[in-house]
């Protein structure tokens, strides 16, 4: 019998698939409770199901290396964004065959359990591979934004007010009088003709500068209408044109809205209610968040450096695989948030608050300034210390 075989003839075995979905994450919950706040947003009856329903699609699929791979890559991707890192696989991998083992009892034999092994590792693979990819993806679109920000002479003139305009347009006549004085070409003519360019250019600097009034007065009711709308294309671009205009969007109400892959580089978004809110693979870096509402929030995988999140509530929050590296983190209340994988390297932690349900496992924390006595309260497995030192047992 080859290993194809074996797996399929031991899963049609199995007396209850339900109950061995159920049996499986009892053992994780009792062998590896570090992994169950990874858990935290689901309840273990679906995860059984949706296990069960996995497995046996992929014991299907075992004749299929392509159809397997095309399943498998996309649920790799997805688990980077559940925080799942690649020494959980080993974990996960032992329980089921353990859990399998249990099930069968004496029906399950050294081949069996030779056969899962070969599948299993190979399904983990095809899964990292997967994770691996979306995270490369990922660096080089989230590192090569650039902000297209107006900045320089024209921004400013932009922003005038009409009696400066007409004092910046009498001075201008002058300096063109002068010259015109200096080169000897007092030509009247000339003169006048210069100077109506001149006052032709800054009103139609002034038409742009209404323009831009009225389409930042759009993009704020845009933002207005589509309050207590979940997901909302229009929102997302309004948002990302007001930040390239510099305008402040604080004390916005974003409850439970989904604003995955947005681009906020440098926006201020301090006093915001973004609680329950998905950020997934946004770019915030240098954002302002202070004293926003950020618990139960998605950040996964966010490219974030220099982020501002000072007296934050991040409690529940998933921050897995994101690149927080010297970003302030003070007095951030970061109970039950899952930090999982993120870069958090130079970062200030000063005064966070953390619990035994902070998620720290392959966290990089070099350079950062924490109170040790708060990584204490946290769980750091596989975390490495601000001294770079990695945290191998509690
Ligand atoms: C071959 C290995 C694995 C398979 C076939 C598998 C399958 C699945 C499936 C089908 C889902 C449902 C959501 C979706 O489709 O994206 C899921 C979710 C999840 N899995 Fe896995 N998984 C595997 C390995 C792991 C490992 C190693 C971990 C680490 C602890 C893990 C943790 C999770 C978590 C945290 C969720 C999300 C729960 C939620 O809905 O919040 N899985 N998995």
């Amino acid at each position: 019998m080859d290993t194809i075989e074996l797996v399929e003839e031991s899963f049609a075995k199995l007396p209850d698939g339900k109950k061995f979905a159920e049996l499986f994450y009892q053992r994780i919950s009792e062998h590896s409770p570090h992994l169950m706040p990874l858990f935290a947003n689901t309840s273990m009856t679906k995860m059984a199901d949706k296990l069960l329903a996995a497995l046996t699609a992929m014991v299907a699929a075992l004749h299929d290396p392509e159809k397997l791979q095309n399943m498998l890559g996309p649920l790799g991707q997805r688990h980077l964004s559940y925080g799942v890192l690649e020494s959980h696989y080993s974990i996960v991998g032992q329980t089921l065959l353990q859990t399998f083992e249990e099930e069968l009892g004496e029906e399950w034999t050294d081949d069996y359990a030779a056969a899962w092994s070969e599948v299993y590792s190979n399904a983990a693979q095809i899964m990292q591979e997967g994770a691996a990819k979306a995270k490369a993806q990922n660096q080089s679109t989230t590192e090569t934004v650039k902000k297209p920000i107006k900045t320089g002479a024209l921004a400013w003139l932009y922003s005038l007010p009409v009696p400066k305009l007409l004092i910046l347009w009498l001075a201008l006549s002058v300096v063109v009088l002068e010259i015109a004085a200096i080169y000897g070409v007092p030509n009247w003519t000339r003169l006048l003709s210069a100077c109506s360019l001149v006052l032709l250019i800054m009103t139609m600097l002034r038409g742009n500068n209404d323009a831009e009034k009225a389409g930042i007065l759009e993009c704020w009711k845009t933002i207005d209408s589509s309050h207590g709308v979940k997901t909302s294309r229009a929102r997302q671009i309004a948002m990302e044109r007001l930040n390239e205009k510099k305008c402040a969007m604080n004390r916005l109400d974003l409850a439970e809205v989904c604003l995955i892959k947005i681009s906020l580089d440098g926006s201020d978004l301090s006093d915001s209610n973004l609680s329950g809110a998905d950020l997934t693979e946004s770019s915030l870096a240098g954002a302002n968040f202070t004293k926003a509402r950020l618990d139960k929030a998605l950040l996964v995988s966010v490219y974030a450096p220099q982020v501002d999140m000072s007296f934050v509530t991040l409690a529940k929050a998933n921050l897995s695989s994101s690149n927080l590296e010297k970003g302030s983190f003070l007095f951030c209340n970061m109970k039950g948030a899952n930090l999982s994988g993120a870069n958090l390297q130079g970062a200030n932690l000063t005064g966070v608050l953390m619990d035994k349900n902070t998620y720290l496992s392959g966290a990089d924390l070099r350079g950062a300034i924490i109170d040790d006595s708060m990584l204490d309260q946290a769980y750091t497995i596989g975390m490495i210390r601000p001294d770079g030192s990695v945290v191998t047992e509690v």
